[in-house]
């Protein structure tokens, strides 16, 4: 085997600190099984298998201890952190914790929701982690948009060239050095962001495009839990 060439370790933020409040389940969202498989679980298994070497899951305060039992044997090493109030504060834990999990200063870091359990392994991740290998600062995972949009004001609304949209999906890839930059000047500035390739974006990098996957779809609502079981070929 060539020794010349040892690729970046590849470590994965996975974001499972929201609320769910739109699905409204009993367990905090990540933690809601499908087939009998919790979101968390099946992300993370995803990760594994696309290339993602280690993970930190990012978890809500109040309800961290209902996680162990799903990070027990999980299918890579994972350290468990509490997120924030925002999403943006979840990834900004999920970061802070960086130093501790990897020592690799050009380490790639992917960011991913942990409700959207289905980005195809051989597809979405590996595509996202090729490219940040191949150069890019940032690569994310996109769709054509399928509904018609329309944007609406004050004024009434009007349509927008749909074939110009793309939906933006999980998980974003990033060089390290250059997410972790990102996201401190977001702090220092107070500045929103919806996205983690918005962070990169706004400190002056540019974000490529790769191809993403429709059953990469975020868990959202209930008719999403349905949907994820069907996609999974199995009972809830
Ligand atoms: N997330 C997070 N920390 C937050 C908010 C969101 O880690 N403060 C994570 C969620 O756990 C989820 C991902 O970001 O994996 C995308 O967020 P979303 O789908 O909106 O999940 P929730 O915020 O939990 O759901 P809702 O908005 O319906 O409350
Ligand atoms: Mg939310």
């Amino acid at each position: 085997m060539s020794t010349d060439f040892i690729a970046e370790p590849v470590v994965a933020i996975v974001v499972a600190a929201g609320s769910g409040s739109r699905l409204g389940a009993a367990v905090p969202k990540a933690l809601v099984p499908v087939a009998g498989v919790t979101l968390l679980r099946r992300s993370l298994t995803q990760l594994a298998a696309g290339g993602v070497q280690q993970a930190v899951v990012v978890v809500p305060a109040e309800t961290a201890e209902l996680f162990d039992a799903d990070l027990l044997d999980a299918p890579l090493p994972v350290q468990r952190v509490v997120g924030g109030a925002q999403r943006q504060d979840s990834v900004a834990a999920g970061l802070a914790v960086l130093p501790d999990v990897i020592a690799d200063a050009e380490a790639l870091v992917l960011i991913h929701d942990a409700a959207r359990a289905f980005s195809v392994p051989s597809d979405v991740v590996a595509r996202v982690i090729d490219a940040v290998r191949s150069g890019a600062d940032a690569a994310i995972p996109v769709v054509p948009v399928a509904d018609t949009i329309r944007e609406v004001d004050e004024a009434g609304s009007h349509v927008i060239d749909r074939t110009r949209l793309r939906g933006v999906q999980t998980p974003q890839g990033f060089r390290r050095s250059i997410i972790e930059a990102a996201h401190a000047v977001l702090s220092d500035t107070g500045t929103p962001v919806t996205d983690d390739a918005a962070a990169v974006e706004y400190t002056g990098h540019e974000v490529t495009l790769v191809a993403g996957d429709r059953l990469a779809f975020k868990v959202t609502e209930p008719l999403d839990v349905a949907l994820a079981v069907a996609v999974a070929g199995g009972a809830a």
